[in-house]
């Protein structure tokens, strides 16, 4: 049975920029209370005209370079996304067209902001079943697209970004050794959008109720990397870095305290990108990259909640 090895990362943000001083001039908040409460100082957000699948393709493009392999040697494409272009087709097929390859199959996987997590676990089993040898995982979002940006509770929280990895087939020891992914529809209603295709022929825009999916993102971020390390017989001491997904400083901070991690082992951009749902784990991987946070050798925990609730954890080594 193959591992399967992180060899290639990358990542987009656009270019326009919004900071919580620019949201003072629309929105019946301050600097002081988004800061306070989520750590957050600005997002980007796409132009219009500027799709989830070109970021996607952008952040996909430098994963492959990285990576050093021939495009055409990806035979599977995943997106993790919950604001694909359109309906069908899926993003990750337009990603296939932007980037002109051939011979893979491609599809989206929507678990809102622990999508990544899910895609990487399913990426995983496809490497180690023997069915894809190199396989391209995009977290990819248009968030600004399911906010009301009248919303003062929502729409200050979320950015637009992708990352982007290449996970490849080892026999070498490196790569996922754990992944669980896991839902909970009773938490159904804490965070959904008002709307969708099959009920009401749009996206909606998102709704929360923010002191619940707080609670529930501590609880169930840190106990999944807890029960991680159990299984593998590992102890909190032997992870290098906790890349959590991105939603709130305070969220972060707590299952750092929970995990009794210090903030150097920590990876934290979401000061400067926000919320990028699917997209924030590559993106932070990225980060760690090109800060050279990712020596050989290194453990990795990846931990993430979502709208669901949707939730997992994984462990890796570089
Ligand atoms: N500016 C000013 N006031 C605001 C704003 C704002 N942008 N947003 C809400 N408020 C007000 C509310 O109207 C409310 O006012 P009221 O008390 O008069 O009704 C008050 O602030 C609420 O304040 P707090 O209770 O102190 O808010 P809290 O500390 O719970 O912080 C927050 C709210 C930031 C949403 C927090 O609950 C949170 O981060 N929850 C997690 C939600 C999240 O990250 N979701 C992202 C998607 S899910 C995920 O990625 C895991």
């Amino acid at each position: 049975m193959y591992n399967s090895a992180f060899i290639g990362y990358g990542s987009y943000l656009p270019e326009k920029i919004i900071t919580n001083y620019d949201l003072e001039n629309t929105l019946d908040t301050t600097n002081e209370w988004i800061f306070s409460r989520t750590g957050i100082e600005q997002r980007h957000i796409a132009d219009e005209g500027e799709y989830t699948s070109e970021l996607a393709t952008k952040a996909a493009t430098e994963a492959i370079e990285n990576a050093g392999i021939n495009k055409d040697d990806v035979d599977l494409i995943i997106v993790a996304t919950c604001t694909p272009d359109e309906t069908i087709p899926s993003t990750a097929v337009k990603v296939q067209k932007n980037l002109g390859i051939k011979n893979a199959a491609a599809f989206d996987v929507n678990a809102a902001c622990a999508g990544f997590i899910y895609a990487t676990s399913i990426a995983d089993s496809f490497i180690k079943s023997g069915q894809a040898r190199n396989v391209l995982v995009i977290g990819a979002e248009t968030m600004s697209r399911v906010v009301d940006w009248q919303d003062r509770n929502t729409c200050v929280l979320f950015g637009d970004g992708a990352g982007a990895v290449v996970m490849q087939a080892t026999e070498e020891n490196k790569g996922i050794f754990y992944s669980k992914i896991e839902s909970s529809a009773d938490d159904y209603d804490f965070l959904k959008t008002n709307g969708g295709i099959s009920t009401t022929k749009t996206a909606g825009c998102i709704q929360m109720a923010g002191k619940e999916v707080f609670k529930s993102a501590v609880e169930k971020m840190s106990k999944s990397v807890l029960e991680g390390l159990e299984k593998t017989g590992l102890s909190l001491a032997d992870i290098d870095l906790l890349i959590p997904h991105q939603a709130n400083v305070r969220i972060i901070n707590t299952i750092g305290k929970k995990l009794d991690l210090p903030k150097e082992k920590i990876i934290i951009t979401l000061d400067k990108q926000a919320n990028t749902s699917a997209a924030t784990i590559p993106l932070a991987l990225h980060h760690a990259f090109k800060n050279g946070r990712l020596s050989e050798g290194s453990v990795l925990a990846l931990s993430a909640l979502g709208a669901g609730f949707t939730w997992g954890a994984m462990l890796l080594r570089i």
